[in-house]
C-alpha cells in the first residue's frame, strides 16, 4: 500500500471507528459487534505504525497515549465557570420560581436535567478537534486534565462540525466501574473510594492516564460557556445542537411550562434514582429562553436563571458526647457538637456546627443526647434533633462560656446578631482564622496553605499577619511536620504566583467586614488601586451601586487603622500587587457616549444582533443593561415582538428606542 493510499485508508478508518464508538458509548446502541471494532482498530494501528507521520492527536489509537505528568498545569477558563444556588424543598423551589416570575414578565419554561453526581469539567474543542479539557477549580482557574478526559470514550475527539466551542459537563463513573474498582482495591487491601463521585475526582486527578483509562469514566455535556453565539436561542436547542455534533447529553432531560411540571419531574426522579446506571444528586431546573437567562443574569456565585434541587440527605443516629467552641475571622464563638463516628451520605462524620447559642436551645441539645445527623446538601454534617425518648437522665445541659476560650476577653452580643463575639482584635484565634481566609481559594488562593500549614506556622510565630508569608524560607518551612522538600518548594512558588494576584483577591484576603468577594471585584475594577481605595471617602463609596452604607463604614474603618496602614505597606515591599489586572471598563468607556452612565433594559426580539452582544457593547460604552423596568431605568431598546415591558416603560415615561436607533448610537 502506497502512502496516499495508506491516508485514505486511515481516514476511512478513523470515521468508521469514530462512528462505531459514538454508537457503543453515547448512543448506548452498537450497530457493529466489539469483535469488528477491534479488528478495525488493529488495522488502524498496524498501518500508523508503518506510517507514523499520519497518526493525529484525534486518532481513536490515541485516547491514553503520552507520558505520565509531573504536575497538571493551570488553565483559566475563557468564561467563568458558575455553580448553582440550591433548594431544598418545594417552598425553595416556588421561590425561585416566584423570582423568576418578577424578573420576567413575559412568559417563560424550565428545563429540568438530572443533576449528575461528578465532577465539573470545560471541554474546549477548536475546529471541532478537541484540545484541551479542565477542571472547573475555583471557577476562573481550573486544571489541564485533557489527557485523563480524552480517555473517557463518550468523550469525541473530534466533533461532527468543525465548531470551535467550549463546553460544559460532568464526568462520572457509573455505579457499574464504581462497584468493581472498589472490589478490585478491596482484594489489594487499598484504600476504598466513599462514592462514585470521589472515584471519578480521584481518577481524573492521576497523573497518568493509563490510571483513568482503566476506570471506565463517562461524561455528560449540559452547556457551554456561551450558548448565543452558537445560533440558538434556548437551552433545549442548545442541547439538542451539542447532541447533533456528536457529544453526549443526558437524554432524560425535560422542558416544563411551569414549576407544577417541574415538581412532577422531580417527584418521578426522586422515585427512578435508585434505576439509573449512576448517581444523581438532584435535579437542575433551568429557564430555557437564553434571552430570559440574560435579563435574569447572575449573582458572583451562580445565575438567577438556575437552580439545583438537591434530594434529601440520608440521616443517621449516633451520640452527641461534647461541644467545642471556636473562634472565627470576625471573633463569632462558633460551637460544634463532637459526635461519636457514624458513616453518613458516604463518608464518616465526628463534628457538626451547631452554629449559635439560640440553635442549641432551640433544639434543646444536651452533653451525652441521641441525635439525628444528615449532611446537608450531602456535604456539611447537621444535628437534625435530639431524641428525647432516648435521654436516660444523665445528659448535661450546656452552657456558653462568658470570656473567650482562646484570649479571655469578655464576650459580647451585638445587637440584632444571634452570635457571641469576641471583640478583642488581637485575639489570637481571630488572627488565625484571618490568615487561613487570606491563603484561601477564592482570596489569594495559596495551593498547600491550607487551615493545616497555616496553624502551624501560626503557632511557631512563623507568621503573625498575612505579610509574612512572604518572607516565609525553605528552612523555616522544613522545619514543620509533614513538610518535605517537594511541598516546601511548591507551596513557595505558590507564595510567590500568588504576589500578582489582581487587587480583587488581595481585597477579599484582608477580610474587610462586609466585603464579599463580589464587593471585592466591584471595588477593585472601580479604584483601580490600593492606594486609591485607601483614601476614598465614605460619599465616593457610596456612589457605587453596590456599596451601602454598613460596606462604606467598614472600608473608611478598616484603612483608618494604623496597623493597617502598616499591614499594606509590608505587603507592598514584599512585592505583592496592588493593582487591579482585570479588563478596565474606564479604558473603553467613551464619556460622551450616550450610554455612559445610563441604565438600558433590552426587550424583545432584535434582529441585527443578538441581545448577549448588545449588552455587551452597550456596557462597553458605559450603561448598565438590567432585567427589568423601573422607576430606575433610563432608557428601554424595544425588538419586534417587545411586550408587557414596552407596556410598562411608557407608563412609566421613559425613552423608548428601535433597533435601529439603537444601531445607529452603537455606530457613534
Ligand atoms: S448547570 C451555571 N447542569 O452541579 C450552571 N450542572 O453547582 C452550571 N451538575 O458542579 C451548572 N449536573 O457540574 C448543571 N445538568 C446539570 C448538572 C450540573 C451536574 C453539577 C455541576 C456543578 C454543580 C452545580
Amino acid at each position: 500500500m502506497n502512502r496516499d493510499t495508506a491516508e485514505k485508508q486511515i481516514n476511512k478508518l478513523h470515521n468508521l471507528l469514530n462512528q462505531y464508538n459514538y454508537e457503543y458509548h453515547v448512543l448506548d446502541n452498537p450497530s457493529v459487534p466489539d469483535s469488528e471494532y477491534d479488528k478495525l482498530m488493529q488495522e488502524l494501528v498496524q498501518l500508523e505504525s508503518e506510517y507514523p507521520e499520519l497518526i493525529t492527536p484525534s486518532s481513536p489509537t490515541q485516547r491514553v497515549g503520552g507520558q505520565a505528568l509531573s504536575d497538571f498545569e493551570k488553565v483559566r477558563h475563557q468564561t467563568q465557570m458558575l455553580s448553582l444556588a440550591n433548594a431544598f424543598s418545594e417552598s425553595d423551589l416556588r421561590d425561585f420560581d416566584r423570582r423568576v416570575r418578577q424578573a420576567i414578565d413575559d412568559s417563560y419554561s424550565y428545563v429540568c436535567e438530572l443533576k449528575i453526581d461528578g465532577l465539573a469539567v470545560s471541554l474546549r474543542y477548536e475546529e471541532g478537534l478537541f484540545v484541551q479539557g479542565s477542571t472547573r477549580g475555583d471557577g476562573t482557574i481550573g486544571e489541564d486534565i485533557t489527557s485523563n478526559l480524552r480517555t473517557i470514550r463518550s468523550l469525541p475527539l473530534k466533533l461532527k462540525e468543525p465548531y470551535s466551542i467550549e463546553v460544559r459537563g460532568e464526568a462520572f463513573m457509573p455505579k457499574k466501574s464504581f462497584i468493581k474498582l472498589n472490589k478490585e482495591k478491596e482484594a489489594k487491601g487499598e484504600m476504598l473510594f466513599a462514592n462514585p463521585r470521589n472515584a471519578a475526582a480521584g481518577s481524573l486527578r492521576q497523573l497518568d492516564p493509563k490510571i483513568a483509562a482503566s476506570r471506565n469514566l463517562d461524561i455528560f455535556l449540559y452547556g457551554i460557556g456561551d450558548f448565543g453565539t452558537m445560533g440558538v436561542s434556548t437551552h433545549s436547542s442548545g442541547l439538542d445542537l451539542l447532541e447533533r455534533v456528536g457529544l453526549k447529553v443526558n437524554k432524560e432531560r425535560k422542558r416544563c411550562n411551569s414549576i407544577e411540571e417541574v415538581l412532577q419531574y422531580i417527584e418521578r426522579w426522586t422515585k427512578d434514582r435508585p434505576n439509573l446506571d449512576y448517581e444523581i444528586d438532584g435535579i437542575v431546573i433551568k429557564v430555557d429562553s437564553l434571552d430570559q437567562q440574560i435579563d435574569l443574569g447572575t449573582t458572583a456565585k451562580s445565575p438567577r436563571w438556575a437552580i439545583a434541587y438537591k434530594f434529601p440527605a440520608e440521616e443517621v443516629v449516633t451520640k452527641l458526647t461534647d461541644i467545642e467552641l471556636s473562634v472565627g475571622r470576625t471573633g463569632v464563638i462558633t460551637p460544634t457538637a463532637i459526635l461519636e463516628p457514624v458513616r453518613v451520605a458516604g463518608t464518616t462524620v465526628q463534628r457538626a456546627s451547631l452554629h449559635n447559642e439560640d440553635l442549641i436551645r432551640e433544639k434543646d441539645i444536651m452533653l451525652g443526647d441521641w441525635v439525628i445527623v444528615k449532611k446537608a446538601g450531602d456535604i456539611i454534617p447537621e444535628v437534625v434533633h435530639v431524641l428525647e425518648e432516648r435521654r436516660n437522665g444523665e445528659e448535661i445541659p450546656f452552657h456558653m462560656p462568658t470570656h473567650c476560650p482562646e484570649c479571655s476577653s469578655e464576650l459580647v452580643r451585638l445587637d440584632g446578631e444571634v452570635a457571641l463575639r469576641c471583640l478583642n482584635p488581637k485575639c489570637p484565634a481571630q488572627r488565625r482564622e484571618g490568615l487561613i481566609h487570606f491563603a484561601s481559594r477564592n482570596a489569594m488562593n495559596i495551593e498547600g496553605l491550607g487551615e493545616k500549614v497555616i496553624s502551624q506556622l501560626f503557632a511557631l510565630e512563623l507568621v503573625k499577619d498575612p505579610a509574612d508569608i512572604y518572607s516565609l524560607t525553605e528552612d523555616q518551612l522544613l522545619s514543620m511536620e509533614r513538610m518535605g522538600e517537594k511541598s516546601a518548594a511548591n507551596l513557595l512558588k505558590a507564595i510567590e504566583v500568588s504576589k500578582s494576584n489582581s487587587l480583587e483577591k488581595l481585597l477579599f484576603g484582608l477580610g474587610i467586614r462586609h466585603v464579599g468577594a463580589k464587593a471585592a471585584a466591584t471595588l477593585a475594577e472601580h479604584f483601580e488601586t490600593m492606594d486609591k481605595l485607601a483614601v476614598a471617602k465614605t460619599e465616593d463609596l457610596l456612589l457605587i451601586d453596590e456599596v451601602g452604607e454598613k460596606m462604606a463604614d467598614a472600608i473608611s474603618t478598616y484603612f483608618e487603622n494604623e496597623e493597617v496602614e502598616q499591614l499594606l505597606v509590608k505587603l507592598k515591599n514584599a512585592g505583592v500587587n496592588m493593582e487591579y489586572l482585570g479588563p478596565k471598563r474606564s479604558e473603553t468607556v467613551n464619556i460622551d457616549s450616550i450610554f455612559n452612565g445610563k441604565t438600558v433594559v433590552l426587550t424583545g426580539k432584535l434582529e441585527k444582533m443578538s441581545r448577549n452582544d448588545a449588552k455587551a457593547k452597550i456596557e462597553s460604552m458605559g450603561g448598565k443593561v438590567t432585567g427589568s423596568v423601573s422607576k430606575k431605568t433610563d432608557l428601554v431598546i424595544a425588538g419586534e415582538e417587545a411586550g408587557s415591558k414596552l407596556t410598562k416603560a411608557e407608563e412609566l415615561g421613559i425613552e423608548v428606542w428601535d433597533e435601529e436607533k439603537l444601531l445607529e448610537e452603537l455606530e457613534k
